[in-house]
């Protein structure tokens, strides 16, 4: 079997093909959304120390893996020890986990591809074409004070998000989870009482609730914040007052208007999205195709198809991507952008937010199933492991910055808030695109479908893991093995673009909570499939693969690298993968953890 196993062209080929499998939607969709949502800078650093101590020795790990063993992971791990062990379940976590982040893969990467084509049939024009009008009504009949006023409100805002959260920094997470929860039991039914009735229960209730020493306490601290947090908004208010009363009248009915066009195109393009995730045939239609031409490629072989494949879809997306951070670059706000994303901004930055770089740091560079243990098993030369890591690793994270910067000055560009989460994609880039008109649509097709791209490079890997498997134990042939494990992805992945109409499906990548079939999935797969088997795969490298396999890999390798090396993958890596499954499984609350530390 050996002789005739299928291998990469050449060195390049590899480092391609698994730059591919890391460079995804986790990069351009994921990454900035996060970083928004954690304020950026200081996000943005832990997660490139998150890469380089923990994503690259792992990322090396496996490609020694493959190398060494020549078979996909169930397989490898018998080849490596000589027997069937424990070990082989490692693999089939990992098989398991690519099939079920391929079901969910290809339907966002679907949404892509239908997005690709809306913006080449210009589908934002009739919305622009109503804002406008509705904008000019709104110009010519709402009076000058309204306007001052919103402009006011929302300036306000953003200036009291810093003061509040100094606020809230004063006391523990666990105290304002209290006071929460006792505000949800205060609230709860008693809307359609008698008021009398509902004011007696409502001081019944309080008493009952505050009981609970716990309650109490953080009921009482909180609320003894009550007037800093109203002294915070006052001054807020008042900064922002002071502020918009040096607007000229018509620059204030500039402001006014244009921020009420963006509402109008705003609500327009999350209907939009909405609408394309309540429909489960078109969403199925996409998500298909995306796989049917995911396994055109990995039918056609390692060589002749990934490869192939890789070399021509990633200096692509590459171009494109370049070409949109040039436009960025031209916008005034690109140096807003630049700074909010690399210049460290401590308040916005929880411990949480660390947790999440590493989630995601394994999610990025594809690492923790087993996908690039197979692509290191097609790879007959040897040497030089942690130079490709390093390739791989670096084009990964460059791409997730570019990304950053490609985005980030069209969503301040035009008013959009960074934070906005998982929309950031499917709404927020739209609505600029349709701001910026006519030019908008070229770009708006060049970026989604520099997201296809992206996607199926991916998407490719997934597949190949499951596509090996059948390939190398049961000797099936390639076409016949992509042809069943496409099939079974396209099946489940057609039931998981139906579920996702029953409500906001994304919500398990900020929250756990509430989550239907599609969050289930990606919660489970990239919380904890993913860190567990980078866990395992670490251990097994550092700690069981036999010495002279591991020397053999790393013949080449300067010894203060290699003995590097060994240290991160045998300790640091391991212990930071089991802090953040600690504190998933609830061990500690890493927010809290850090307010008493420094209190
Ligand atoms: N890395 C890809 C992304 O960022 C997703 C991906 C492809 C992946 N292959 C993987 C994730 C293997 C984990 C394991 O979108």
């Amino acid at each position: 079997m050996a002789e005739s196993r299928s291998h990469w062209g050449s060195r390049f080929g590899f480092i391609l093909a698994a730059s591919g499998s890391a460079v995804g939607l986790g990069n351009i969709w994921k990454f900035p959304y996060i970083t928004g949502t954690n304020g950026g800078g200081w996000f943005v650093l832990i997660y490139l120390a998150c890469i380089i101590f923990v994503g690259l020795p792992i990322l090396a790990a496996e490609i020694m893996i493959g190398r060494s063993a020549q078979k996909q992971p169930v397989v490898a791990f018998e080849v490596l020890q000589g027997k069937k062990t424990g070990w082989s379940l490692l693999g089939w976590l990992g098989m398991i986990a690519a099939f079920v982040i391929a079901t969910y893969y290809i339907v966002v990467a679907g949404w892509t591809m239908d997005y690709t084509l809306k913006h080449l049939v210009d589908f934002s024009k009739p919305v622009r074409a109503v804002a406008i009008e509705k904008s000019l009504e709104y110009q010519a009949n709402e009076s000058l004070e309204a306007m001052k006023l919103t402009l006011i409100e929302d300036r306000a805002d953003t200036l009291a998000k810093p003061l509040l959260a100094e606020i809230e920094n004063r006391l523990p997470p666990s105290a304002w989870r209290l006071h929460r929860e006792f505000e949800d039991a205060l609230n709860q039914d008693g809307l359609d009482q008698p008021a009398s009735w509902k004011k007696n229960t409502l001081e019944e209730k309080r008493r009952n609730l505050l009981i609970n020493p716990a309650m109490a306490q953080a009921v009482a601290q909180v609320e003894s914040l009550q007037g800093a947090l109203a002294e915070a908004r006052s001054t807020a208010k008042s900064e922002a007052t002071t502020e918009i009363d040096t607007l000229s009248a018509d620059e204030i009915r500039i402001q006014a208007t244009t921020k009420f066009r963006y509402g109008l195109i705003g609500d327009a393009m999350t209907a939009k999205f909405m609408a394309l995730l309540e429909d489960g045939w078109t969403s199925t239609f996409w998500a298909v195709l995306f796989m049917a031409l995911t396994m055109a490629i990995v039918a056609s072989g390692v060589g002749h198809g990934i490869e192939a494949a890789c070399r021509v879809l990633m200096p692509v997306l590459l171009a494109m991507m370049v070409g949109l951070v040039i436009y960025a670059a031209t916008l005034p706000s690109f140096g807003e952008a630049l700074s909010f994303v690399f210049k460290p901004n401590a308040h916005a930055l929880k411990p949480s937010g660390v947790l999440e770089a590493l989630g995601h740091a394994f999610f990025s560079l594809g690492i923790g199933l087993g996908a690039i243990i197979t692509y290191g098993s097609y790879q007959k030369s040897k040497g030089r492991l942690f130079g490709e890591s390093a390739w791989i690793a670096g084009l990964d994270t460059g791409v997730a910055l570019l990304a950053c910067m490609m985005m980030f000055p069209i969503i301040f560009a035009f008013g959009q808030d960074p934070g906005a989460g998982p929309g950031l994609v499917f709404i927020s880039m739209p609505l600029a695109f349709a701001e910026i008109g006519s030019g908008g649509i070229v770009l708006g097709a060049i970026f989604f479908c520099l997201l296809s791209f992206a996607a199926i490079t991916s998407a490719i890997s997934l597949l190949e893991v499951c596509t090996s498997y059948l390939i190398d134990r049961w000797g099936w042939s390639r076409g016949r093995s992509t042809l069943v494990i496409g099939l079974m992805i396209s099946f489940i992945g057609a039931i998981v673009a139906f579920s996702s109409g029953e409500g906001f499906v994304f919500s398990s990548w900020t929250s756990g909570f509430g989550m239907n079939y599609f969050d289930t999935l990606d919660f489970l797969a990239s919380n904890w499939m993913l860190p567990l088997g980078g866990l395992f795969i670490a251990i097994y490298a550092g700690w069981f693969l036999p010495k002279r396999l591991r020397d053999a890999e790393v013949a080449d390798e300067h010894p203060v690298m290699y003995a590097i090396w060994l240290f991160l993958i045998r300790l640091i890596a391991p212990a930071m993968v089991i802090v953040v499954l600690a504190q998933k499984i609830g061990l500690f609350d890493a927010n809290e953890a850090l307010y008493n530390i420094v209190h």
